[in-house]
């Protein structure tokens, strides 16, 4: 028996290629299947299953608190939209820091259960051994550095990374490792352009940035952000793409509105 794979779908080696091309890569959150799939249907090259899910889609003020079994959730309606795009889903903090074995153990459950095509984990050096484990164990793996949300205990808040010389040094040589290990790609977080650019050309791996200037080999962005969806955020390197929450809130109040007057159902809505 032959399954037919559909060949437009995205591949870690086609995400990888397009650098090689000078293509750019667009990358957004995902979190449920329906806003994945407009996600997928308007060309998205990639979906991100973030643990940002923690924030947007429960309600947290960090992202430290979500666990394996609620991605995997949430990646499971993601995957099912994805017709074309490569879906990664986030190792939640905890999930890969304690044993090289469980962050393997951890991966191949996230890989198997949720039917995802890689998983990303957060940080350099320090866990390198662990994202080596995974690559021979046959996980895909995109890397992400600069700031990352699940340290913000050590870094006390979200500001801008490696402004100093030494941060800089070491993310550029973490970027470094993390290419050699067989990383696919790497998401730089939050650092000034002209660092990301330098880390740009200096791996062979595409890098994707956010809050790190346009010298990235492509750009994520968190979708409920920049549909305008969470009015309270808006940092320097957002744009807002749409004004959502304006629209989400008239039509629910036109909706209270119709409801309240009787107007709604009218005869035609009626059975
Ligand atoms: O969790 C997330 O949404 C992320 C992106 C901001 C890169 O890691």
């Amino acid at each position: 028996m032959s399954v037919h794979v559909q060949n437009s779908r995205m591949t870690t080696a086609k995400i990888r290629q397009m650098k090689a091309n000078g293509e750019k890569i667009a990358m957004l959150t995902g979190y449920d299947y329906t806003l994945a799939s407009l996600t997928d249907e308007a060309g998205i090259d990639m979906i991100l299953v973030g643990d940002s899910a923690s924030n947007v889609v429960c309600g947290n003020q960090y992202t430290l608190p979500i666990t394996v079994d609620e991605m995997i959730f949430l990646t499971k309606g993601v995957v099912r939209a994805a017709q074309h795009a490569l879906v990664v889903c986030d190792m939640p903090f905890g999930s890969y820091q304690i044993s090289e074995e469980e962050a393997v153990r951890n991966a191949v459950k996230i890989l198997k259960e949720s039917g995802c095509d890689a998983v990303k984990l957060e940080g350099g050096e320090e866990i390198l051994p662990a994202i080596r484990h995974m690559i021979q164990a046959g996980v895909p793996v995109m890397g992400h550095l600069g700031l990352t949300p699940q340290s913000v205990n050590q870094f006390g808040g979200y500001g801008l990374r490696a402004k100093e010389d030494a941060e800089a040094e070491k993310l550029i040589h973490d970027a470094r490792l993390l290419d050699q290990a067989g990383c696919f790609s790497i998401v730089l977080e939050k650092i000034p352009a002209a660092l990301a650019e330098k880390v740009t050309k200096a791996v062979s791996c595409p890098v994707i940035g956010i809050g790190a200037g346009a010298g990235c080999d492509g750009q994520v962005l968190v979708l409920h952000d920049m549909l305008g969806l969470n009015q309270g955020f808006k940092p320097k390197f957002l744009r807002h793409f749409a004004s959502l929450a304006g629209e989400v809130k008239n039509a629910v109040g036109e909706y209270i509105n119709t409801v309240k007057d009787g107007s709604f159902p009218s005869a035609e809505e009626s059975y």
